[in-house]
């Protein structure tokens, strides 16, 4: 692929303004010496102002979700792209959220501009566990691990029942609920199923991959040894899969 169109695939600009960044002088090469547009050279040598060039596609990224943020490119108010450099709104291939968090919850979400990996990570066919913390506004009953471990508990408007899931109660109000699927709201309506309400919620992992420090909007370029972690066979707290 010629460099002028790789640089602008990477959201530096349209062909454009790529052009003219040729034209002043602002691509070099590892060694400071100018590029041209038409030139062929190993993008991992390419310097825009000194600085190296993003990743190319295939990237992959955790993120640490503040609360308040929305998983969208376009509504009206904070968006988790906010956050991220401004340029990577505009790559194409497109990066896109791994799923969802609610505007409400917080904690660990992927991004990427791989497609086929977005789609094996939320597959639920993959059975990639997804753990949340739920802080909630009544003490739990004590039947609500048997009742999301069963594999038959119905959600209003769903044609199938839910896969079984995996409850650890940590306090009266607090739980951590492991999930292999990821329907609409679905932990807020677990709990609501059980006749709770959950006040704030957490994705603490994705498989095996924690936030390890990441703190709160903050986001780390992830390699293939953290993908991997993502379908790490022993990421599972508990028995999530049909019993
Ligand atoms: N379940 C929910 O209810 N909300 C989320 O954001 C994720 C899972």
């Amino acid at each position: 692929m010629k460099l002028l169109r790789r640089i602008a695939n990477l959201g530096y600009g349209s062909r454009r303004e790529v052009q003219a960044m040729f034209r002043e002088g602002r691509v070099t090469d590892a060694d400071g010496d100018v590029l041209y547009a038409d030139d062929v050279v190993d993008p991992a040598r390419v310097r825009i102002d000194g600085e190296a060039l993003d990743p190319p596609p295939g990237l992959v990224l955790m993120f640490n979700k503040p609360v308040g943020t929305t998983c969208s490119t376009r509504d009206a108010g904070r968006l988790v792209f906010d956050l991220l450099p401004p340029r990577w709104r505009r790559r194409d291939p497109p990066l896109s959220t791994v799923g969802r968090l609610d505007r409400d919850t917080s904690g660990l979400l992927l991004l990427t501009d791989d497609g086929a990996l977005l789609h094996r990570i939320i597959s639920p066919r993959q059975h990639v566990p997804k753990v949340y913390e739920a802080t909630l506004a009544s003490d739990l009953r004590g039947d609500e691990g048997a009742l999301f471990a069963s594999g038959t508990l119905m959600l209003e408007s769903e044609a199938t029942p839910l896969a079984p899931a995996f409850l650890e109660v940590l306090d009266p109000r607090r739980a951590r609920l492991t999930v292999t699927e990821g329907r609409y709201h679905q932990v807020r309506r677990m709990f609501a199923a059980a006749g709770n309400h959950v006040v704030s919620l957490h994705r603490a992992r994705i498989g095996a991959l924690a936030l390890d420090g990441l703190g709160e909007g903050e986001w780390r370029v992830l390699g293939e040894d953290d993908v991997a972690r993502v379908f790490a066979a022993d990421a599972v707290a508990g028995p999530v899969s049909p019993l």
